[in-house]
């Protein structure tokens, strides 16, 4: 697509550097511009930005494509400047190399461009990137994902002639995504003295973003700021869990009144250490600004329980400063990374939370391109960087299932049957390759798994809940398998052979592990996926279980399907009573100890105010909160129609509880609002109803076709 274009860089500034070209063109004209990198850019016409996303273009999978986007800088002078600046993004710096010594990203930060534009004689013109332009260091010292930025305002740009990278083109493609924005600005609610005589800042909220700047404060003054996501149990600034990440903020002043917003880079926190400051804080100096993908917010909760009604919009941010470009597991540590089980294990609640079809759409592109020779779906995508070295070999239960459980949900709830199209190969490859692990005996046993994570029955000292990791493997193995029967179904593709291989697999499960079932996540996955002959049995089981102990203690993986599966087996109460325990552990302890965000651990912060290990211990996780999609799906009763994907009819069936009260719940679908409301008047329930298209309601069990509009119950 870049035709002529030539990759350039500044051999004087690898890592951070602008690139500039000068033009003459028809004054008030238009030109169309296409850029890409290697890193992330911002282009400028005459110090104007173009475009209003930041991070621009997003973490592709490197090896295989780069996105490109387009612009229309509009009303040309008849000399203008073209400046590109450029950072090495995801593309370099410490998320490139892990911190490993031996993986260093040797290509410099480079951009490509095209513009088309009318020049002073009429005609149309081509500027394309290559030797005429200049490029090299200007303020942004250093700026890079997880260790942050350095920016002097005082540094000159140094410009020189640029060279060219000899890269291949064809990598390059033009990128229509959803794109990286700024959304909603945060102001400190307090400013704190600490016990340890430290001023921070406090945002309020355990936010993503980054921290504007406005100042006015003499030339040469610096301002230096640390990031946080709690105080400790003494009220001090915490930040040994962001482990690697320097996440630095370091400015220094141009004197005279400025303002400084980053680049290149994004942080998760909730408080802001003034490390230096030139003088003292002075109220409205910084303000914090939200960043992440533009998704559009599609889910409303609200009821009688306000830990719970907070439960929910700590789901929301978690979701929103995790959906930056591409789903992460966290947005503060060196991590940061795609990984697929976290993923999948939210993604119905990220459904009914947010408009997320083309957000996923390109990550589950780059999941597939991230695919090694064997074509086994990775642990973390996109798999780029020094975490190649990552690159399994075998497939990983729960977590290379997001190929099957994601596509498959997205064509539900959106009934776009293009999704399965663009992920049904790739689906069939991963059964393949966990039937290559089975084989015969259809069991998948053996392998290294992550079991199911940070399960709180975990034995001492591990990560791994205490469930049988072939039974979790099996499970999923079955799981992906049916789905790619039913998305097989759905496409009219012959599926024949899977359906008999899931049959077997079904009854090799059922032979093997009915009997074993011991575990909350062990049985709440067999219940959920229907691998099971004795259902009441392990219903039975899942019960004792969680009344043994007296709560849950699901990790990453059967947490999604806990309280299903006590629904599915009649056990809505079970279901409430745990949602809406504020007790450690469970959902709404978190809140109790002013929780913003989802938690990693259940015991993230016990309530003794000790802390988990600083290796691993982040408080902006979403995967717990997948017991979003219960509330929607179950508590108020809103599923897509299995007839009718995609809500062109809808099924609502609440299923309430005195425990609650009362719940509203609001789900904007592509074909207009859905609300399910129920609330108890002494011993009656009433329930309001509203559909934007043909309904099924099931009330009490009896079902009710309705047309658009709101009823009464
Ligand atoms: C991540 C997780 C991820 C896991 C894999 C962690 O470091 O933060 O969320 O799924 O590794 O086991």
């Amino acid at each position: 697509m870049f035709e002529d274009a030539k990759l350039i860089y500044a051999p004087s500034s690898l890592h951070d550097a602008v690139f500039c070209r000068e033009f003459d063109a028809s004054a008030g004209t238009c030109a169309e511009i296409t850029v890409s990198a290697l890193g992330v850019f911002e282009v400028y016409i005459n110090g104007e930005k173009l475009g209003d996303e930041i991070l621009a273009p997003g973490w592709q999978c490197y090896d295989k494509r780069i996105g490109a986007f387009a612009y229309t800088a509009e009303n040309l002078k008849e000399h203008n400047v073209l400046e590109i600046r450029a950072s090495h993004g995801w593309h370099g710096g410490s998320i490139y190399s892990c911190y490993k010594p031996g993986f260093e990203q040797t290509l410099p930060v480079s951009v490509i461009m095209k513009m088309v534009y009318t020049d002073m004689g009429g005609d149309e013109s081509l500027i394309v990137s290559d030797e005429s332009f200049v490029g090299g260091a200007y303020q942004v010292v250093s700026s890079d994902i997880y260790d942050g930025i350095i920016y002097d305002a005082n540094i000159l740009s140094d410009l020189n002639p640029v060279s060219v990278l000899d890269y291949p083109k064809d990598k390059f493609f033009l990128l229509d995504s959803v794109k990286v924005k700024e959304h909603e600005t945060v102001h400190p609610i307090e400013l704190i003295r600490t016990p340890k005589g430290e001023t921070v800042l406090d945002f309020g909220v355990n936010m993503v973003g980054y921290p504007i700047l406005k100042i006015d404060a003499p030339k040469g003054s610096r301002v230096s700021l640390s990031f946080a996501e709690i105080l400790d149990k003494d009220g001090n600034f915490y930040n040994a869990n962001y482990r690697l990440a320097k996440c630095r903020y370091d400015y220094t002043c141009r004197g005279g009144g400025e303002e400084f917003k980053p680049f290149g880079t994004f942080y998760g926190y909730r408080y802001v250490r003034l490390d230096e400051y030139p003088h003292e804080y002075k109220e409205g100096e910084l303000r914090s600004v939200w960043v992440h993908s533009d998704i559009e917010r599609c889910g409303y909760v609200d009821s009688s329980n306000e830990l719970l009604n907070k439960l929910y919009e700590n789901i929301i941010r978690g979701q929103r400063g995790n959906y930056l470009d591409i789903p992460t597991d966290c947005p503060q540590r060196n991590e940061r990374l795609g990984w697929c089980g976290d993923a999948q294990v939210f993604i119905k609640a990220a459904i009914y939370n947010f408009d997320v079809l083309e957000f996923f759409r390109k990550w589950l592109q780059d999941l597939i391109l991230s695919r090694g020779e064997k074509k086994v779906i990775p642990r973390i995508a996109p798999l780029t960087n020094g975490y190649k070295n990552w690159q399994n070999f075998e497939p990983t239960a729960a977590w290379s299932d997001a190929i099957t459980i994601c596509p498959f949900e997205l064509y539900l709830a959106y009934g776009d049957k293009s999704i399965l199209e663009e992920t049904f190969e790739a689906m069939r490859d991963h059964v393949e390759s966990m039937r290559r692990r089975a084989g015969d005996s259809h069991l998948w046993t053996g392998d290294d798994q992550f079991g199911d994570w940070l399960g709180l029955d975990a034995p001492f000292g591990s990560l791994k809940g205490s469930s049988n990791e072939d039974i979790i493997a099996t499970a999923f193995y079955a799981r992906s398998t049916e789905l790619l029967v039913k998305s097989g179904e759905i496409l009219s593709r012959d599926v024949s052979e899977y359906r008999a291989l899931y049959a077997r697999i079904r009854e090799s499960f059922i032979s093997a592990y009915e009997d074993k079932l011991a575990t909350q996540t062990e049985c709440a996955l067999a219940l959920h996926f229907d691998l099971v002959d004795n259902r009441e049995e392990i219903h039975r089981r899942l019960v004792s279980k969680i009344r043994a102990c007296g709560h849950l203690e699901t990790g990453f993986v059967g947490t999604p399907y806990l309280l299903h599966a006590l629904s599915a087996g009649g056990d809505d109460e079970l279901a409430y009573e745990l949602l809406l325990r504020e007790e450690y552990p469970s959902w709404l302890y978190p809140v109790t100890m002013g929780a913003t965000t989802i938690w990693e651990h259940w015991d993230g912060l016990r309530p003794d105010g000790v802390l988990w290990s600083d290796t691993m211990n982040s408080y902006n996780h979403y995967a717990y909160g997948a017991c979003a999609d219960w509330i929607f799906s179950r508590a108020a009763g809103i599923m897509p129609h299995p007839d009718f994907p995609g809500y062109g009819k809808a099924k609502i069936a609440p299923h309430p509880s005195p425990r609650l009260g009362h719940l509203t719940v609001r789900y904007k679908t592509r074909n207009g609002d859905i609300v399910s409301s129920w609330r108890y008047v002494g011993d009656r329930v009433e329930y309001d109803i509203t559909v934007p298209t043909p309904a099924t309601v099931v009330i009490d069990g009896r079902e009710h076709e309705v047309e658009t509009g709101t009823y009464h119950f």
